[in-house]
């Protein structure tokens, strides 16, 4: 079975997803956070994955923090590690590790807003397209290469709550899958898959 790490800060909404899609070709062997009041730890817990916490407070420097995630990490000898609303930004030690083994979900249409606050940027900007983007983790913020993309319409009523909720619907359809492309050994860095939810 190809084995799977996801690694959170908060709710889990996205874990719960991945944890949920039937069928599946991998499994979720270990949810790892570092914030200890992660909604997403009991969801975890629920379906009876392991979870560990490193609590980035607990370290003197990012680099030990670093250091026993890549320790936690490894213990659970993963395939592929998921970032799913992990809210730290991981260096050069821990990438280099799972060199291309490291995929996160970031709701913007890459390369545009990387960070905090898209969908905000997406409203004050009136774009009228917003969407889901999954890639390769380096250790550049949000940049490394694109793996799906899902493109959906901002309507005029759209809100921040609007926006994130469909944005939410989409990130639950698509991350799965891309973790079954990669089970099923179906992912070539540097093509990407376009989706359109465009009305
Ligand atoms: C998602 O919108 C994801 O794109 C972003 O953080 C959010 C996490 O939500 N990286 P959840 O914790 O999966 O509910």
């Amino acid at each position: 079975m190809f084995n799977v790490v996801v690694l959170i800060s908060g709710n889990g909404s996205n874990l719960q997803a991945i944890i949920d899609k039937t069928p599946k070709d991998y499994r979720v062997v270990g949810v790892i956070s570092n914030n200890p009041d992660a909604y997403g730890l009991q969801r975890a817990k629920h379906a009876q994955i392991p979870t560990l916490c490193i609590n980035h407070q607990e370290y003197d420097s990012k680099k030990d923090f670093e250091e026993a995630l890549l320790i936690a990490t490894q213990k659970f000898e993963p395939d592929l590690v998921v970032l799913a609303g992990f809210m730290r930004i991981l260096g050069e030690r821990y990438v280099h590790a799972f060199h291309n083994k490291i995929i996160n979900i970031h709701p913007s249409l890459l390369p545009k807003y990387p960070g905090l606050n898209t969908h905000q940027a997406v409203l004050d900007n009136q774009d009228k397209e917003h969407g889901v983007s999954i890639h390769v983790v380096t250790p550049e913020l949000d940049a490394g290469p694109l793996i799906a993309q899902g493109r959906l319409s901002v309507k005029e009523t759209d809100t921040k709550e609007t926006l994130i909720s469909r944005i939410h619907a989409i990130e639950y359809e698509l991350y799965p899958k891309v973790i079954d492309w990669y089970a099923r050994n179906k992912i070539t860095i540097g093509e990407v898959a376009y989706f359109s939810y465009l009305d």
